[in-house]
């Protein structure tokens, strides 16, 4: 099949949605504070969802639901719930032994995973998002709650010891901050707001969340989980738009962390909101333009196939997604036919499709976006590569392979986050280098290549440039257990499992000269189990 032909056949008609896939519009009108589904009488946001439906009329985008657009006033009542549930560090939840927080969260995964059909659909239709991809998504947020809720108890096992050194015995643990504010973003919207939201309850904080622009209806079917799983006020959410809801609650000063995946202009305005900018902690994931480097002696085929799933898993709609191309001029034009024929040969349409890689792009106004970005690449001299490479369908876009890419296109410096995919070739190795060390952005970089020394020769550079290097591999934030973060303007604070524990938390102890009194004060204190910090229990 053609591209015209895999674009005339993207959209469904309402008689082609598969039954398990249809949903009936999700009107919510609720919001969660303070430990109640409050009910909202005020505006709300209609959600179209970026599958189009043909129906007797033509295209249209499928209305989904509608979500409640709150106001400054209750953003700011959200605010005071969370700072009462902290009430200054001595509020049930933050005090809580790590054994009865463990207790929850397992009790809120209970409730979570049987949700699992309906957050995947609205996945699906929300943000556009493959079955199989929105599948991983869900279960791979499961998984990240197990694995916190394991790395917290090794984090209590080793809180649990007693150190002493120069004369002074001491007990280490780590505490909560205080409130958090958690905003993920569109591209996974489940999993990376729980990758902070997750660990930052874990430890003890109180938090506000709120859901990215596109991709809040399906957070709706959890909030029921969140109310009965969490004390009063632990978990509150905000909707609505940005500026109104989340400026007061920066302004209030009395947010203590901020975890934000999203744009680093948006970053940096939201902390400049804040009016002790010294109390605020930021744990940011942000823009990223990982490049691949394609050495004189790659395995072409392998570093295609790579190269396929870096630029375009979820239409390239990743932070971690591979941006930028550079092929050794011995081989770029093969590489380049190679790449154009596995592209060609991907398979598009409704996320539900079995096998389809390629679905409508979920921000609206994105095809119009990459037009103006392709004819500017046209403009200053790069060539669509591949057949149908930028031909457009209402939300859905197929994938332009553009070439030679130079400095005077955006796309040469510019977060695409879409399926854009510029390819330049080079000579010598320090083109390259010289493009990622310009770069306003340090994630992540693969090599191609199978020469230990060229690659050894470029590994060291190049790990103090990005934070991930990867040999013959994609760029990728899993597994979940390494660390993911990025330097310049691309990430603040490093993310996994256990990195995440401690960014949502701070070291405190209790310390005292070892004298016989002191040994014997803290003596009774633990054996008659007097305090929950002092105190050398811990769970198996
Ligand atoms: O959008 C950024 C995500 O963290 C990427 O995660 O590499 O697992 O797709 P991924």
């Amino acid at each position: 099949m053609n591209v015209a032909e895999k674009l005339a056949g993207i959209f469904p008609a309402e008689d082609d949605i598969p039954a398990a896939h249809r949903i009936a519009p999700l009107d919510q009108r609720v919001w969660l504070i303070g430990g109640e589904l409050r009910a909202w009488t005020g505006p709300v946001q209609e959600v179209l969802s970026p599958i189009h439906v043909l129906g007797p009329s033509g295209l249209h985008p499928r209305s989904i639901g509608r979500y409640p657009m709150l106001g400054a006033k209750e953003s700011l009542e959200a605010l005071d719930a969370a700072v009462r549930a902290w009430d200054q560090g001595r509020g049930p939840w933050p005090t809580m032994s790590v054994e009865e927080r463990i207790r929850c969260l397992e009790d809120f995964t209970r409730r979570m995973k049987e949700r699992r059909t309906d957050v995947v659909n609205l996945l699906m239709w929300e943000i556009g998002k493959s079955l199989a991809d929105s599948e991983k998504e869900f279960d791979r947020t499961v998984d990240y709650v197990r694995d916190t809720v394991e790395a917290l108890k090794e984090l209590d096992h080793a809180g649990s010891r007693f150190t002493s050194a120069l004369g002074i015995v001491g007990q280490i643990r780590r505490a909560p901050l205080g409130v958090v504010l958690c905003m993920g973003p569109f591209n996974y919207p489940l999993n990376e707001t729980f990758t902070t939201l997750i660990p930052a309850l874990a430890m003890g904080n109180p938090v506000i969340f709120k859901p990215p622009k596109v991709g809040v209806l399906l957070h709706q079917p959890l909030l029921e989980a969140f109310r009965a799983a969490f004390p009063p006020g632990v978990v509150n959410t905000v909707y609505g738009d940005g500026r109104t809801i989340i400026t007061p609650l920066m302004e209030s000063g009395k947010i203590d962390v901020l975890a934000f995946i999203g744009s680093s202009r948006v970053a940096a305005s939201l902390k400049k909101l804040h009016p002790r900018p010294h109390r605020l902690r930021g744990i940011l994931g942000l823009e990223a333009k990982n490049a691949a480097i394609v050495l004189a002696d790659a395995d072409l085929d392998l570093a295609v196939k790579e190269c396929v799933l870096g630029s375009l898993s979820y239409n390239g709609q990743r932070c971690t997604a591979i941006k930028m191309i550079w092929a050794h001029r011995s081989l770029v034009d093969e590489f380049l036919r190679r790449f154009c024929d596995a592209v060609g040969a991907l398979d598009a349409g409704a996320p539900w499709k079995p096998g389809v890689h390629l679905t409508p792009l979920a921000e609206p106004g994105k095809s119009q976006y990459f037009t103006e970005m392709l004819q500017e690449c046209l403009k200053h001299g790069a060539r669509v590569m591949n057949e149908g490479g930028g031909s457009v369908r209402e939300s859905f876009f197929w994938p332009a392979v553009l070439y030679p890419v130079n400095e005077r296109m955006r796309l040469w410096y510019e977060e695409q986050f879409g399926p854009m995919i510029p390819v330049a070739a080079f000579d010598d190795l320090d083109t390259p280098i010289r493009w990622v060390v310009d770069s306003n952005y340090g994630q992540q970089v693969a090599l191609f290549g199978r020469d230990p020394e060229v690659l050894a020769r470029l590994v060291d550079p190049l790990v103090n440039q990005v934070c991930r290097v990867n040999l013959n591999s994609q760029c990728q934030r899993g597994p979940d257990t390494f660390p993911f973060v990025g330097r310049k303007d691309s990430a603040e604070g490093t993310l996994s499992v256990s990195d995440a524990l401690r960014c949502f938390s701070i070291r405190t102890l209790v310390a005292a000269k070892e004298t016989p009194g002191n040994k014997e004060l803290i003596t009774r204190i633990v054996r008659e189990r007097k305090s929950k910090f002092l105190s050398t229990d811990w769970l198996l």
